[in-house]
């Protein structure tokens, strides 16, 4: 049975994150709100076959709910889901993880967080079949210089991340806290 993954936020910062999955022999549910967005990753994969779009707004939450309801349906049990969901929707995450827990399988949840996030333990969405783990993004800081991550060093540290087992994975850096970028 092919392995099955769901990117959130997939036609942003994880476009080479989904792309990948692909190339890893995942069937690869891409999650956001344009279409158009959407079709442009899964055009430029060399894997175009193995994308499906799912146009949905993660603030939406009953809708939200019953995508993925229909999602576990159409496609079967997640393996992964790689999550890069606004603080503006704090309800959506807690929504994923209730209704692709539905099958009784273990899932991988791999989070992905802004910097902020580092200062504050995680706050894990429960159930008993999910493996919650975070990638926490940082910065970058070179004598006094410092900037925010690139999309290419974003998907590269979540990659990293996606074949490393660690609870929280940390790309770039995020202390000295003091020497973050302020734009
Ligand atoms: N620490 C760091 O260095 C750091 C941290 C965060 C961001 N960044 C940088 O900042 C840039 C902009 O960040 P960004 O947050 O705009 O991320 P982004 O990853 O570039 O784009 C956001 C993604 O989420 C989707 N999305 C947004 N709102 C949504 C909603 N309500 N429902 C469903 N999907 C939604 C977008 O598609 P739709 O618009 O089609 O919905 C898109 O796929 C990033 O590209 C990254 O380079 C850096």
């Amino acid at each position: 049975m092919a392995k099955e993954a769901l990117v959130i936020g997939a036609s942003g910062m994880l476009i080479e994150v989904s792309r990948w999955l692909a190339r890893q022999g995942y069937q690869v549910t891409v999650l956001g709100r344009d279409p158009v967005k959407l079709r442009s990753v899964r055009d430029g994969s060399t894997h175009p076959e193995s994308f499906h779009m799912l146009p949905q707004d993660y603030h939406q939450t009953e809708s939200l709910r019953e995508a993925m309801a229909e999602l576990v349906e159409k496609r079967g049990p997640m393996d992964v889901v790689v999550a890069w969901i606004h603080s503006t929707a704090p309800h959506a995450l807690y929504v994923i993880v209730e209704e692709l827990s539905c099958p009784e399988k273990h899932w991988q949840l791999l989070h992905v967080c802004g910097s902020g996030a580092w200062r504050n333990p995680p706050i894990e969405p429960t159930s008993e079949v999910c493996i919650y783990r975070r990638v926490v993004l940082g910065f970058t800081c070179t004598g006094e210089h410092s900037r925010w991550l690139t999309n290419d060093e974003i998907a590269v540290g979540v990659i990293d991340a996606l074949q490393a087992t660690e609870r929280q994975i940390i790309v770039g850096q995020v202390e000295p806290w003091e020497k973050r970028p302020t734009y």
